[in-house]
């Protein structure tokens, strides 16, 4: 599995394939990469993210932003944004990527109007993502929200390239309708099954928490990874946590983690602006080598994603 940035990277350009609807503000566009950008991206590991340049897309009618976004539609988009991939498949000479994304301000209103056979240009593969630690036999992988993109892309290398390892995915949200899934969610029980067809494929089952108790588990999805954990009977370290969603759940799975001997990985997100280490934007505190000491390192270039125990959670 890939995950560090001595691939070959670069700014290339990518063809719209798809761009699909799911949900209320959920889409998943699929971009097909040829030439070196096909090579380079085929290499992209789950966790790495790539910058887009949005700054030439239309923003949609004013009907369809909500009310709430109006103001940030306006915005001018000067800098590129990064997005991870949820997909990662080659197929002969392309390479196709698919990210999953939420609309939150102006340049992912703007990425709603992209539509198959638009050009776009796209940087990477960044940063250092996900990876496997020795001897382990059992991954958890926990999606808060829009995390639950780059851990479909996880899930699917681990099934590829780890076949023996058991895996488990929990996926929350504060209420149903912001689980970024295909499938109906409302009806889904609280017990462990293949409910999210996402993770399913892979044949790994799936657990769904809700705050509101509007699917699945009723509370946090810390509790309900919790709770999984009390009930089971694997070791500690056996497993590895893998985390991607809010940092407040993030700091809850370092905690977990750090209670049960477990190792946890999480990628942090950070606002970015160069996403090749250059600007200092993306700051991460870090522990340093005293417990009164701390240190900075940068999201976009020794993350996004980092070991739980090494990261000073701002909360
Ligand atoms: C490594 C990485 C991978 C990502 N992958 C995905 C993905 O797969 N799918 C997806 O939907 N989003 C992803 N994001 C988040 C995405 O980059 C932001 O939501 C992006 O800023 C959206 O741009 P915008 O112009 O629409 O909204 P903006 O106006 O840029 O942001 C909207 C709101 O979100 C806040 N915000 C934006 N970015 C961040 C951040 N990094 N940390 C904290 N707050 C922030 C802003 O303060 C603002 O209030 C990722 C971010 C990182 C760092
Ligand atoms: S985004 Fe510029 S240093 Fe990280």
């Amino acid at each position: 599995m890939t995950n560090d940035s001595s691939v070959k990277k670069g700014v290339f350009s990518g063809t719209v394939r798809g761009n699909k609807r799911i949900g209320e503000r959920f889409y998943r566009l699929r971009l097909e990469f040829s030439g070196a950008a096909s090579s380079a991206f085929a290499q992209c590991g789950p966790g790495q993210f790539v910058q887009l340049d949005l700054s030439g897309t239309a923003l949609p009618p004013g009907k369809d932003i909500a009310e709430n976004l109006t103001d940030a539609a306006q915005r001018r988009i000067l800098l590129r944004r990064p997005f991870s991939f949820a997909d990662v498949t080659a197929k002969g000479d392309k390479t196709f990527g698919e990210i999953l994304y939420c609309t939150v301000g102006p340049a992912s209103l703007r990425m709603t109007t992209l539509k198959a056979g638009d050009s776009i240009s796209v940087i990477g593969p960044l940063g250092r993502g996900f990876w496997v630690p020795e001897g382990k036999k059992t991954a958890l992988l926990a999606a808060g929200g829009m995390g639950a993109g780059p851990l479909q892309h996880l899930a699917k290398v681990l099934t590829a390239d780890y076949p023996t390892m058991q895996v488990t995915a929990f996926a929350g949200a504060k209420t149903v309708k912001e689980l970024p899934f295909e499938r109906r969610l409302d009806e889904v029980a609280r017990n462990l099954g293949f409910s999210l067809p996402e993770f399913a494929q892979y044949g790994m089952e799936s657990l769904v928490a809700t705050d509101d108790g509007s699917a699945g588990y009723h509370g946090l999805l810390t509790n309900c990874l919790a709770e999984w954990l009390g009930q089971s009977d694997l070791r500690g370290q056996d497993m590895v946590i893998y985390g991607c969603g809010p940092e407040a759940m993030l700091a809850g799975l370092a905690e977990i983690a750090q209670d049960r001997k477990i190792d946890c990985q999480v990628s942090m997100e950070r606002m970015m602006a160069c996403g090749i280490g250059l600007c200092q934007s993306c700051a991460v505190e870090c522990k340093g080598d005293r417990p009164d000491k701390t240190i900075y390192k940068l999201c976009c270039k020794d993350g996004p994603v980092f070991e739980s125990k090494e990261v000073v959670f701002a909360l």
